[in-house]
């Protein structure tokens, strides 16, 4: 039988990078191997996301690609999956008639049977059920063989808060939890396979739980705390009215958890905020970073803007980037608000245009910009913890004594942060794999997005094994 190619193309969230890790999962069952380029492909699939228009239209552009491809390869198997296929549905399918199959966020666990369906006799399938969320959540990922020591792990699924700009709630579903065995036999598993490092994803990880009457976040976090052999664990995303006291203190408590919270406040005007169903003041966001820094002194927060919202003015700008100093984040995403039709802020008066949007963003990119590169520079002189999460660099020149080979590392702080250091090895080649590994680094230059450093125990075992002439990991 001839081996088959497919080929995962993955547009948006941490969520849906997870989402296609288990899409090639299932297609592994079906003997997919992955396959180098789109153009080597027998089934490509695209994973889409819709959160804002550009998302959407960068799905249409590479449905556009793949159907030229189709056009020289007819037996090419072509399917779209994610949250533009879960809102758009049968539509897609009618509108683009190259495409197979679309599936949506619901029905990866399906997938294996959908493609094994369409190769046995050509037909055209949609599934955009949302009924068997549970069943479905136990799927699981499995390692792959690549040198990261991170993972994505969900835990959650969908979202109740209803803010007024976001399509989540009404494209993903309600907010549904996984149950706790689950969780934990995955990332048991994944750390057997290597992974040293979980990020557990939900819209929303501080309800998780409530719903199901499952153990709390807090409560989940600290048996992931005990899992052996797992060094790191981070999550992502916390809604700011739901951070409960009990989270806070698991900063303090919890060896594994990493000094890290994203904690997305949208805005730091009252006024927008309301109108973006936010349910929290500036002042009580405020307070809960405070409470934060006090449970965890050095915690790194980082958060999401949105820019240019409806009736958003100049002094709701204003208060904005006011709020961004008070609370001194240590890196933000912003976003140009974009209009989803299935929203209900797309209904509200006072569009901002294009222009001033697109100002007001690189305002904030600015004052941000500064405040990181002013914090990175703080660090420099100082020792920080990284974990490696592998080389992102390796050339071979042609050193005095023959072969030199330098290797650029890379990995993150506890809090987040980006660490780059080099490791140079002079006519001997290098084959030890640190990713995995925490090493102190000391930190010597600070960038706007990242640091460079020396890691001292690296050149002490590097000068250890240098007589070895070559050595294995
Ligand atoms: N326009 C702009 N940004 C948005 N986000 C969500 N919906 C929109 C929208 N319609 C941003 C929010 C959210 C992040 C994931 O995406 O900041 O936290
Ligand atoms: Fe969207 Fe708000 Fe839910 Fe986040 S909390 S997914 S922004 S509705």
């Amino acid at each position: 039988m001839k081996q088959k190619y497919a080929y995962i193309h993955t547009i948006g969230c941490q969520m849906n990078v997870y989402d296609s890790g288990r899409i090639q999962n299932g297609l592994q069952s079906l003997h997919y191997r992955t396959a180098a380029s789109m153009e080597t492909a027998d089934l490509i699939i695209l994973n889409t996301c819709t959160i804002r228009d550009k998302a959407e239209q960068k799905a249409y552009s590479f449905l556009g690609r793949t159907a030229r491809l189709k056009r020289k390869n007819p037996d090419l198997i072509i399917g779209v999956g994610g949250c533009v296929a879960q809102q758009e549905g049968e539509k897609i399918l009618r509108q683009m008639p190259y495409l197979d199959f679309v599936f949506g966020t619901h029905a990866i666990g399906r997938l294996a049977g959908i493609v094994a369906r369409i190769e046995s006799r050509r037909c055209r399938i949609v599934d955009t059920d949302l009924t068997d969320i549970i069943d479905e959540l136990r799927g699981e990922t499995e390692p792959e063989a690549d040198l990261s020591p991170s993972r994505f792990v969900t835990i959650m699924r969908g979202c109740d808060n209803f803010c007024s700009y976001c399509v989540v709630p009404y494209v993903r579903g309600r907010e549904s939890s996984r149950h706790p065995r689950h969780i934990l036999q995955e990332i048991r598993r994944l750390v057997a396979g290597g992974v040293r490092e979980v990020t557990l994803l939900g819209q929303n990880v501080n309800s998780y739980g409530l719903k199901e009457a499952l153990p709390s976040f807090a409560e989940l976090l600290s048996e992931v705390n005990a899992v052996p052999g797992l060094l790191r664990i981070r999550f992502t995303t916390s809604h700011p009215k739901d951070l409960s006291e009990d989270l806070v203190a698991a900063f303090g408590r919890l060896e594994k958890l990493c000094r890290h919270i994203h904690l997305p406040v949208q805005s730091g005007s009252d006024r927008i905020l309301k109108r973006m169903n936010r349910r929290y003041t500036r002042q009580e966001y405020l307070q809960k970073v405070e409470r934060l820094r006090q449970a965890c002194p050095g915690i790194a927060v980082t958060s999401d803007i949105i820019v240019g919202f409806p009736g958003e003015t100049d002094a709701d700008f204003q208060q904005t980037l006011d709020i961004i100093r008070q609370a001194d984040f240590d890196n933000i995403f912003v976003f140009s608000y974009s209009d989803r039709p299935s929203a209900p802020s797309a209904r509200l008066s006072g569009k901002i245009t294009e222009t001033q949007k697109n100002r007001r963003l690189q305002t904030v990119l600015a004052l941000q910009e500064e405040i990181t590169l002013q914090k990175n520079q703080a660090l420099v002189g100082s020792t920080v913890e990284i974990l490696v999460d592998g080389f992102s660099k390796k050339q071979n020149g042609k050193g005095g004594s023959g072969n030199s080979e330098t290797v650029q590392w890379t990995g993150r702080t506890s809090t987040h942060r980006i660490v780059n250091f080099i490791q140079t090895a002079g006519g001997v080649e290098i084959r030890r794999n640190y990713s995995g590994r925490l090493l102190d680094v000391r930190i010597e230059q600070a960038l706007p997005h990242s640091l460079w450093g020396r890691a001292a125990g690296l050149e002490s075992d590097f000068q250890r094994l240098k007589g070895e002439k070559s050595y294995a990991a």
